[in-house]
């Protein structure tokens, strides 16, 4: 590629763009960043027109958008999603998406861990009872009895890909037993893991844990539900770090109020924030974080690192790395 690249960020989290726009320099590419979060669709056309490479955070990649590109040929989406962007209409004009799913992998994997541990033992609910034994001025244990160990526990991975398989390989050091179910887990990761899969009715019915970590799609949206919740032990935790649209959370409120269920802990919401009426926001028993399974000062700077390297990549022709469109690249090649 002999003609000067231009990569355009059309928004970012970062304080400041200079460690990219560093890199972006020693290899002789032109590099603007904008902040175009709540910019009109006319604004993000003007700055991001003469781009070779588009870097998306939050701003709408819509058709109109990608009309008024003249060359661009890849856009990073920012992120382990991308639902910010319209990828049919990319394929079509032969622009590759790429994105980086895996630069918080171990992060989340830790707060599932996390998570778990906390509910087992107890230690949001311990905080209020030293709270409250400080005022009486002696210990009254009663609200978080029983308590279990969790050496012998079986935990129940829903979906064993990056993030369900660092969970499966940081846990295994804690004396936990595994269900796994993932339908399109290969021959090789499971003796990787040395599993079997189970089916959803199997895995909640043997599991003191239920961890999800699926993809949000029309065939996971509301995974856990009223009857699987059913299934599931009454000693038992569902942890969420996957995605809100995978469980029917007004089901959950019903099953942990009515004791169906022991409780749950829970990272990402169908709205975020959750509104105030959200029924697990107030409920003992559920421990909520806000949707912070992605963050570590590692992660940061781990995505940064990623996207430069799909910027080399692109530009060196090896890449792309994780392309969400590969079959544009066909597109491409035909026209
Ligand atoms: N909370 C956060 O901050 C955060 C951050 C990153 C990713 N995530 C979410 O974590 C989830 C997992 O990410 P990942 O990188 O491990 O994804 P991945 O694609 O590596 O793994 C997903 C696994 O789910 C399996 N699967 C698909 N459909 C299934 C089904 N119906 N039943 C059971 N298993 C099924 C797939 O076979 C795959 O093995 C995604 O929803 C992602 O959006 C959340």
């Amino acid at each position: 590629m002999s003609e000067k690249i231009a990569v355009i960020v059309t928004d970012y989290i970062e304080t400041d763009l200079d460690w990219e726009a560093a890199e972006m320099a020693k290899r002789g590419i032109d590099f603007e960043c904008y902040q175009l979060k709540t910019a009109s669709e006319q604004e993000v056309i003007e700055r991001t027109r003469n781009a070779d490479i588009v870097v998306v955070n939050m701003v709408k990649c819509t058709r109109r958008v990608f009309e008024g590109w003249s060359k661009c040929k890849l856009v990073i989406r920012h992120g382990a999603g991308y639902d910010n962007v319209d990828v049919q209409a990319l394929t079509e004009r032969g622009i590759v998406l790429e994105y980086i799913p895996d630069y918080c992998s171990h992060e989340v994997a830790e707060q599932a861990i996390a998570l778990m541990f906390a509910c087992v033992r107890k230690v949001v609910w311990s905080g209020k009872v030293l709270r409250d034994s400080s005022a009486r001025g002696e210990w009254d244990f009663a609200p978080i009895i029983p308590m279990f160990r969790m050496d012998g526990l079986t935990v129940g991975i829903v979906g064993c890909g990056r993030i369900g398989g660092l969970v499966h390989r940081k846990l295994r050091h804690f004396g936990v037993k595994f269900l796994v179910c993932d339908p399109y887990l290969s021959k090789d990761r499971k003796a990787e893991f040395g599993v079997e899969t189970v089916d959803m009715e199997t895995l909640c019915r043997g599991s003191d844990f239920v961890t999800v970590h699926t993809p949000l799609s029309d065939e996971t949206r509301h995974l856990i539900n009223a009857e699987t919740l059913s299934w599931m032990k009454p000693n038992a935790y569902l942890v969420n770090t996957s995605r809100g649209g995978m469980v029917d959370h007004a089901a959950l409120a019903e099953s942990v109020k009515s004791g169906r269920i022991a409780g749950a802990a829970i990272d990402v919401f169908d709205d975020e924030p959750p509104r105030p009426d959200f029924p697990l926001l107030n409920l003992d028993n559920v421990i909520l974080t806000p949707h912070i399974s992605w963050y570590s000062e590692d992660s940061q700077q781990s995505i940064r690192e990623k996207i430069v390297q799909d910027i080399d990549m692109f530009v060196d022709g090896s890449g792309p790395r994780i392309p969400v469109n590969p079959e544009a690249l066909k597109a491409r090649k035909d026209t």
